[in-house]
């Protein structure tokens, strides 16, 4: 089953964004599929993990570059982000502490609908501002993914210090 594709129509025209949010619909077709089949609450919380972390990620990215640009209206779109990540850290804590209390179609509902809303509405308008500034687009990038990088391995150095 497929809860939502995506289509040449919701590219923003920045390819790693694109690239995030194919990888964003993709976790959400995977949460379909675990709920249609009925794999279990630890697989949806596996699902709802991962959706967290690059929810967390693209957003991250995505700010980076509309900043890089000077985005006029990079504020409400960060502010956007910042609801949007606190309703699915909150969805997924509810989750893991009873899975029995959270409306697994609801909140599927929630996500399809809230993302192509955001995809097809505000990423859009920022498509031809960054579109137009491949140079400091291409800079953005490789800073943020080298920032990603160096803050991933600090994180795997540090959760291996705590490893007995
Ligand atoms: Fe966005």
């Amino acid at each position: 089953m497929t809860a939502i594709q995506w289509t040449q129509d919701m590219s923003v025209g920045v390819q790693s964004l694109d690239s995030d949010h194919q990888r964003l619909l993709g976790l959400l077709n995977e949460l379909d599929l675990s709920i249609a089949t009925g794999t279990g609450g630890e697989e949806i919380a596996s699902v709802l993990d991962r959706l967290t972390h690059y929810v967390t990620e693209h957003f991250g990215r995505e700010e980076a570059l509309m900043r890089a640009v000077g985005y006029p209206d990079v504020d409400s779109h960060i502010r956007a982000h910042g609801v949007l990540t606190g309703q699915v850290r909150d969805i997924t804590q509810r989750h893991r502490t009873n899975p029995e209390a959270i409306r697994e179609r609801a909140v599927m509902g929630f996500l399809v609908s809230w993302l192509t809303t955001h995809i097809m509405g505000r990423d859009k308008l920022y498509s031809p501002f960054l579109g137009s500034r491949p140079a400091a687009i291409a800079e953005a990038e490789a800073a943020f993914d080298c920032g990603t990088d160096e803050a991933e391995a600090l994180r795997q150095s540090l959760a291996g210090s705590e490893t007995p």
